[in-house]
């Protein structure tokens, strides 16, 4: 019901723009149905859907690409969208809840069933596309990596041999990511040469992301740069060689959380050298050093 009437709407705002600014109620079906006999538009995955989810989902999301798991799974997603608490940027405008809506009512079409009305002819054959490693991490990436998000780290800059080793690691499943629970399945089936390509490609974009969130001059920010000094420094200093990621205006939490893991032996990763370099060190100490971090946004230096 609610689909056929959406349908026909929706063509009508196409064909006549005098539509536009009818209210809904006065809409007589049967004057469309004289004006453009047999034309039927349906919201489809592949045209309508899954643009929407690609958009504004995927980057967290991977599976939402897929469309059986999108079906199946339709109920739990589409209440975060309609309660407005994902994506966590900002509620979904009216329209595309709407659009989403009437896709599930006329029960998750796929592809476009009768020959399109489109003019604009589809091509058949889409070609092979080429690994774009710029792409991959603008689509499935920054969402999280480039929003200043607490508890995600700068990944820009980092040093191309860390970052693929880092990789390796969620691939491998000896690395996990017990902050968001994603990197493992995100990285899961890029191989090792993609690895590498994006890895450069992270390396090369100088890009500062994390939020400075401290007073660069408190007592907390002066005592961690004298510990940074004096234990830290000679290895983190730089702009990061192979085995030693830069520090200084790396995010604050993603920092604190990281040491702690390290001390307390819970690191969920296979490198175990920096819990020796943070012996020592209590809880205080390791969050002025976070905090003397942060404090330093110039990223890499
Ligand atoms: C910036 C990252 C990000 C984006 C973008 C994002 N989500 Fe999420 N989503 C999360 C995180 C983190 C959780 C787990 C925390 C929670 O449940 O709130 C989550 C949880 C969920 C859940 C419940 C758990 C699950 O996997 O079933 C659903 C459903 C969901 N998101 C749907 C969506 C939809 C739909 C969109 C796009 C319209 C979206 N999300 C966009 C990060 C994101
Ligand atoms: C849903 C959010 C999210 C998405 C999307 C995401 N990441 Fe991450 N990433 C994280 C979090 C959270 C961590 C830290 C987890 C941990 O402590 O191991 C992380 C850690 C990393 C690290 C390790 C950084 C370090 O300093 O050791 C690398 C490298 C990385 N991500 C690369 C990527 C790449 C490449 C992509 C896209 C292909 C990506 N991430 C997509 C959330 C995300
Ligand atoms: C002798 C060299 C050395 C010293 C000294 C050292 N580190 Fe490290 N650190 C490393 C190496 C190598 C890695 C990367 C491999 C790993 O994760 O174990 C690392 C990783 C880290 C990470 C994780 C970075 C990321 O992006 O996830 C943090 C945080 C860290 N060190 C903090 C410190 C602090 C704070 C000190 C001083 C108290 C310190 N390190 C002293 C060699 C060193």
């Amino acid at each position: 019901m609610k689909i056929t009437y959406l349908t026909v709407l929706l063509s009508v705002l196409l064909i006549s723009c005098n539509y536009k600014s009818n209210p809904v109620d006065n809409f007589d079906p049967a004057l469309q149905e004289s004006a453009t006999p047999g034309l039927k538009m349906e919201i489809t995955w592949d045209v309508d859907i899954k643009p929407v989810f690609q958009k504004n989902c995927i980057a967290c999301h991977s599976k939402f690409s897929d469309f059986e798991y999108v079906k199946t799974n339709f109920d739990g997603i589409f209440k975060r969208i309609d309660s407005g608490t994902m994506p966590m940027s900002g509620k979904l405008s009216k329209t595309v809840i709407t659009k989403l809506a009437a896709w599930r009512d006329g029960k998750f079409v796929q592809s476009a069933s009768a020959p399109s009305v489109d003019p604009t002819p589809v091509p058949t054959a889409i070609p092979e596309p080429v690994f774009d490693a710029q792409n991959v991490i603008e689509q499935q990436c920054t969402g999280c990596h480039q929003t200043g998000m607490a508890g995600v780290p700068n990944i820009y800059g980092l040093p191309v041999d860390y970052l693929a080793a880092e990789m390796n690691h969620y691939k491998e499943g000896r690395r996990q990511d017990g902050v968001m629970f994603t990197m493992n399945r995100i990285v899961k089936d890029f191989t090792d040469e993609q690895i590498q390509v994006i890895a450069q490609a992270l390396n090369e974009t100088d890009k500062c992301t994390a939020t400075v969130n401290v007073d660069t001059h408190s007592d907390d920010v002066k005592r961690g740069a004298t510990l940074f000094k004096l234990k830290c420094a000679s290895c983190h200093a730089g702009a990061g060689t192979f085995a030693f990621p830069w520090l200084k205006g790396q995010d604050r939490q993603y920092l604190v959380q990281t040491m702690l893991s390290f001390i307390a032996d819970e690191s969920p990763r296979p490198a175990q050298q920096m819990k020796a370099y943070l012996r020592g060190l209590k809880e205080q100490d390791i969050r002025n050093i976070a905090a003397f971090l942060n404090s330093q946004s110039e990223c890499k230096k």
